[in-house]
């Protein structure tokens, strides 16, 4: 690892790199702060680690402008949101027919009975609700899962993240589940329903269900919010096993693993989730989260008793499945989603995989690459983390940073949020390259820092 000294220095130099190079950002950045809590519309805006936010332009494909006209290789791709790239024709041309013909009703469109059926066709159940975004899918299948069981405990893995979400913001403590640092103004004990075990460890997720209190265990595939972390030979297979046996609802979130094919995880590896959880990118970026689930389910849901005259169910938010999304989301699953999309990016990011790898063995850098489809990770652990504690152990923020900053200021831009690199069907070979060359060069001058 390089020393705290070398890294400081990069980032010295690259903050007034960014300062000197950026003055419509700067000055759209002061003139923000006037009117929006810390400069920015939304909080993460300012997670970028930039001295102040970089303003967007526009964004097309794989590219983005910023408000000084200077263009970057979109790796982050709005973290997820668009990973088809950005403003796909065919997401376009349905927003624009649309948006002259209503935005919103509160009453099911003419298209959604084919959205439903081309819903169910890809991920392989039958029955679908539409939210807003991934994180209300999440809350609603918890919801329904604590219904329909009678039970209040769900599980979630360490490391995790599911959006915003109250009881998954917890994470594994000396005594099992506790809150998360740093959480704003809960009204309750968040892991006060929540059991917290490490991902890959069966025993400890054999513990954790076997008093049969637990309504759901909420995963990703593969975690994708600690670096990249795989799941071991025979991990799904168990785990759907031990949640049978268990009677507990298994809710597979494939927000960002859609990233591993036309069907994210589910499909490619032939996982059997009762729930299967998706947001982001379903619907080329536009608002709008997805969850499926079996026969059975959709049989229990309506076998729960009527909850009389005054009924509420606390679900649902009064834009879910507006007209303009469900345009969105049926020109997402039908033309843009498609398979020749995905022999694209999995291409790019095998390629990208590879001249990673061949850097760090250039360099005898004891890193790791992990990917999933079109999903890339380095990670500066000297082996591939196995759960949340070895991943938490791995990350190295200052380096991080010190990497993202030369980075964005050599027109490459990288998920603020540890190393993750996503590649668009827009990617071109180009981009690959000029990526590996300014990781390169970043390296090389730590180096001669270090020397
Ligand atoms: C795996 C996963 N699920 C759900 C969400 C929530 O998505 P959204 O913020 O769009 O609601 C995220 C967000 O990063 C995520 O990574």
């Amino acid at each position: 690892m390089y020393p705290a000294r070398a890294i400081a220095a990069l980032t010295a130099r690259e903050v007034r790199t960014y300062q000197q190079s950026h003055p419509a950002s700067a000055r759209l950045a002061q003139l923000s702060t006037r009117h929006w809590q810390g400069g920015v519309p939304f909080q993460w805006m300012r997670d970028w680690g930039l001295p102040f936010p970089l303003f967007v332009r526009s964004a097309r494909g794989a590219t983005l402008i910023d408000a000084d006209g200077r263009s970057y290789d979109d790796f982050c791709l709005g973290d997820t949101g668009a990973m088809f790239g950005h403003s796909p024709e065919p997401i376009a041309r349905a927003l624009a027919a649309q948006g002259a013909q209503g935005l919103t009703a509160m009453l099911p469109g003419e298209r959604v009975a084919a959205v439903g059926a081309a819903l169910a066709a890809r991920f392989g159940l039958p029955c679908w609700q539409l939210t807003l975004g991934a994180s209300d899918a999440n809350r609603e299948a918890l919801r329904w899962a604590r219904a329909i069981t009678g039970r209040s405990e769900i599980l979630v893995f360490n490391g995790c993240y599911h959006g915003a979400v109250d009881e998954t913001h917890v994470r594994l403590g000396e005594r099992g589940a506790q809150p998360r640092a740093g959480l704003r103004g809960m009204p309750f004990e968040v892991s006060a329903h929540t059991r917290v075990v490490e991902f890959n460890d069966l025993a400890a997720l054999a513990a954790a269900l076997a008093d049969g209190g637990v309504a759901a265990v909420l995963c990703e595939p593969a975690m994708t919010n600690m670096g990249l972390v795989l799941p071991e030979s025979g991990f799904h297979a168990q785990l759907r096993q031990l949640t049978r046996r268990h009677g507990t609802v298994l809710i597979i979130d494939e927000t960002h693993t859609l990233s591993a094919g036309p069907g994210g995880c589910t499909r490619r590896d032939g996982l059997e989730p009762d729930v299967l959880v998706c947001g982001k990118a379903i619907a080329g970026g536009m608002p709008c989260g997805v969850y499926g689930y079996t026969e059975e389910l959709r049989a229990r849901i309506e076998a729960l008793p009527p909850g009389g005259a005054d009924a509420h169910s606390g679900l649902g938010t009064t834009l879910s499945a507006n007209l303009l999304a469900v345009a969105a989301l049926e020109a997402s699953l039908s033309e843009v989603m498609t398979d020749a999309a995905y022999a694209h990016m999995e291409a790019r990011a095998l390629r990208l995989e590879q001249g990673l790898r061949a850097q760090l063995e250039r360099r005898a850098l004891p890193w790791t690459v992990q990917r999933v489809g079109a999903r890339v990770e380095l990670g500066f652990g000297a082996k591939p983390a196995r759960n949340g504690r070895e991943s938490a152990a791995a990350m190295a923020p200052e380096l991080e940073r010190a990497l993202h900053l030369y980075l964005l200021n050599r027109g490459v831009l990288l998920t603020p949020f540890h190393n993750m690199m996503l590649l668009s069907p827009e990617t071109g070979e180009s981009a690959l390259e000029r990526l590996l060359a300014a990781l390169d060069a970043a390296l090389g001058e730590l180096d001669e820092l270090v020397s």
